[in-house]
């Protein structure tokens, strides 16, 4: 299903509708995936029968999207992880030099134990992801606490993403190889703010 999500993502005709619907269920197959790679707890529960054995997720989760394109994958992350807290991230690339620089910051308060998910639904550089990640670990946070989530990455950014951050665990629906002159991804899908909230298209 990921691969006809992404289709309808790619595709520049795709309405501003179908491009939400299919944006909401890949950041839900992408928020299941998040959630088998955290660590779960032995609970016992009273079913209206007899006791069970069953399993919780064991810390708190901290959702941090990166202005502005992932407040689109907000909602559904809420929806598989009901009791998240949200903290927010702006960063904007310079517009000569690619180079990210932090905006806005409110970030809840989070514990060395939490699990950190960044949302980001492009990986083009890796520059706003790799910054993104240097803030968090000035605040404390450990490396192998984050995941990095992403629908579309190219090549160059994860491997700057792994390279400097290696026990970042990085779950992302679709890999593509290379970026144009303007640091978009090739094929990618475009600007997916833009697409997602119907600014005006920068490509
Ligand atoms: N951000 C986007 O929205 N698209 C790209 O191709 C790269 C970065």
């Amino acid at each position: 299903m990921k691969e006809v999500l992404i289709t309808i993502l790619r595709d520049k005709n795709t309405s501003i509708t179908k491009f939400r619907k299919a944006a909401e269920g890949i950041a839900f197959i992408l928020a299941w995936q998040t959630a088998s790679h955290l660590e779960k707890e032995q609970v016992s529960v009273d079913t209206p029968i007899t006791k069970a054995i069953g399993s919780k997720i064991k810390n708190n989760i901290i959702l941090i999207p990166i202005l502005r394109s992932a407040l689109s994958l907000v909602s559904p992350f809420l929806k598989v992880f009901n009791n998240a807290k949200v903290g927010f991230l702006g960063l904007k690339r310079d517009e000569k030099t690619f180079i990210p620089k932090i905006y806005y910051k409110n970030f809840p308060e989070i514990s060395s134990k939490d699990n950190v998910i960044i949302l980001d639904p492009m990986i083009a550089t890796g520059g706003s992801g790799s910054e993104a990640i240097k803030i968090l670990k000035e605040s404390g946070i450990k490396e192998e606490k984050i995941i990095f989530v992403a629908v579309i990455s190219a090549l160059v950014g994860i491997k700057k993403i792994k390279k400097e951050y290696p026990k970042v665990k990085i779950i992302c629906a679709q890999e593509d190889k290379e970026l144009n002159d303007k640091m978009f991804i090739i094929p990618g899908l475009g600007d997916f703010g833009d697409r997602f909230f119907g600014t005006p298209q920068k490509i």
